[in-house]
């Protein structure tokens, strides 16, 4: 089984696609030490991230992100098992995402906004998230 954990947050500054890229790449070596795999999205300062792996693994992944300085409002969204993994080629792939992710059906609602996201709307999240796989 793997442990499965979406959350938003609000970015503390913009981040351009290099800055992007450099958190990518701090993350990927760590992500793939630690087997962890998932995604993340992000647009007009708001971030939404995927993390899967070992349950163990993601809580302790999660615990050092919610402290960095760099994003606020961390919010857990989706916790749960699952028995196979969403992202497993990706220790982290990302989307910044341009003004072409209107296409993406429910974007408005969501990351333009990051406040509208609860629990509540877990189901959304998951489908916003099922499009990025079957769009990768
Ligand atoms: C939105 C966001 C997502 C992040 N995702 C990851 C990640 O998937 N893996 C990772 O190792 N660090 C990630 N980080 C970076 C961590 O918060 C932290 O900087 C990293 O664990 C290194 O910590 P250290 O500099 O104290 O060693 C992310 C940071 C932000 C702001």
């Amino acid at each position: 089984m793997f442990f499965q954990l979406v959350y938003c947050s609000k970015a503390n500054q913009h981040f351009t696609s290099a800055d992007l890229l450099a958190l990518l790449e701090q993350s990927k070596d760590y992500n793939a030490s630690k087997n962890i795999t998932g995604l993340l999205l992000y647009k007009d300062k708001s971030f939404i991230q995927l993390l899967e792996g070992d349950k163990k693994e993601i809580l302790d992944l999660y615990r050092e992100i919610e402290k960095d300085t760099r994003h606020r409002q961390v919010t857990r969204l989706i916790e749960k098992e699952t028995d196979e993994r969403h992202f497993p080629q990706w220790s982290m792939g990302f989307q910044h995402l341009d003004e072409d992710s209107d296409k993406v059906q429910g974007y408005s609602s969501f990351m333009k906004d990051t406040t509208l996201l609860t629990p509540e709307r877990a189901g959304e999240v998951s489908e916003l998230l099922d499009f990025f796989k079957l769009n990768s």
